[in-house]
């Protein structure tokens, strides 16, 4: 089933906790320069997913594939390394990520935050640190110019010396989107990043998914409850329901599976109340 252009390539992915079985069997492909969608009730296990894509678990069985540099890159080769830390490598072959529970260091600037994510990625020489060599210079600069300009993407360049936990709940989600694109990632991961926002924020954040992918080329990989959101924005989706594969397709397919209805019914009347709340 694996798609000729598939930017990552996931198969027979298993992870267990215990005697949870929290994921099983489950093969999907992001295609390169897709908007994917991985959705599923509450539990399915879409974070797990992540959290195995990303590098933050190693999976206990199965194989992940990206596509870098023209090279497939089994990222749990690229895990087992011990040069690096996991997430470093990550970054290496150009994943990038959101978490569901943002994950800003609430007392640092806006701006350390991009710069922190950068350094951890380009520039890990601690004496040329110290020694403020012109390659460091240089390098530091770059990454505070970067920082504004994917701030200035996600319209928060006039935050940039605010400091992160003061900002409202919508902007942080923002703040988080451009740290990730500050690694310059092929494949950003988004956790649910509609979670919490309003109607008119989850609109722009829609626009701003858009313009990721088409004006900087990145392909997109979304964990969503708004179907709202999913349906207008995404090209393909995968529907996980008990750790496993339900569904596959275009929303339009998606919207029809009966598969995809059973699995959302038993929980349409919690996903509506908490919605009412939120
Ligand atoms: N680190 C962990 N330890 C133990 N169980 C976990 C861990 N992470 C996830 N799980 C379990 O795996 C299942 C899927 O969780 P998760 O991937 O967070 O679902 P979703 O993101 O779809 O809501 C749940 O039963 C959850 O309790
Ligand atoms: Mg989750």
């Amino acid at each position: 089933m694996t798609s000729t252009n598939g930017l990552l390539n996931v198969e027979q992915l298993g992870m267990r906790f215990g005697g949870i079985q929290a994921l099983a069997d489950v093969c999907f492909s992001v295609d390169q320069g897709s908007i994917t969608a991985l959705i599923g009730p509450n539990g399915a296990g879409k974070t797990t997913v992540f959290n195995c894509v990303t590098g933050f678990y190693r999976p206990s069985s199965g194989t992940i594939c990206i596509e870098s540099g023209g090279v497939l890159h089994d990222l749990t080769q690229v895990m087992a390394s011990k040069l690096n830390g996991g997430s470093h490598r990550i970054s290496q072959v150009g994943i990038a990520r959101t978490f569901q529970n943002i994950r800003l260091f609430k007392d640092m600037t806006v701006m350390e935050n991009l710069l922190v994510a950068q350094h951890r990625l380009l520039n890990r020489n601690l004496l040329a640190g110290l020694f403020q060599t012109r390659g460091y210079r240089q390098a530091q600069q770059n990454a505070i110019a970067r920082a504004l300009d994917w701030l200035e993407v996600v319209g928060l360049r006039d935050c940039a010396n605010r400091l992160a936990g003061t900002l409202p709940y919508g902007y942080q989600r923002r703040i988080e989107i451009a740290r990730a694109m500050c690694t310059q990632p092929q494949l950003i991961c988004l956790d649910e990043p509609a979670a919490g926002l309003n109607p008119r924020e989850t609109e722009e954040l829609a626009a701003l998914i858009q313009t990721l992918r088409a004006k900087h080329k990145v392909t997109v990989f979304l964990i969503e409850h708004d179907m709202g959101l999913v349906m207008g924005i995404s090209d393909h989706i995968v529907v996980l329901d008990y750790g496993r594969v339900i569904a596959a397709g275009t929303p339009a397919h998606i919207a029809e599976s009966p598969a995809v209805i059973q699995a959302y019914l038993g929980v349409a009347e919690e996903e509506t109340a908490q919605e009412a709340r939120a």
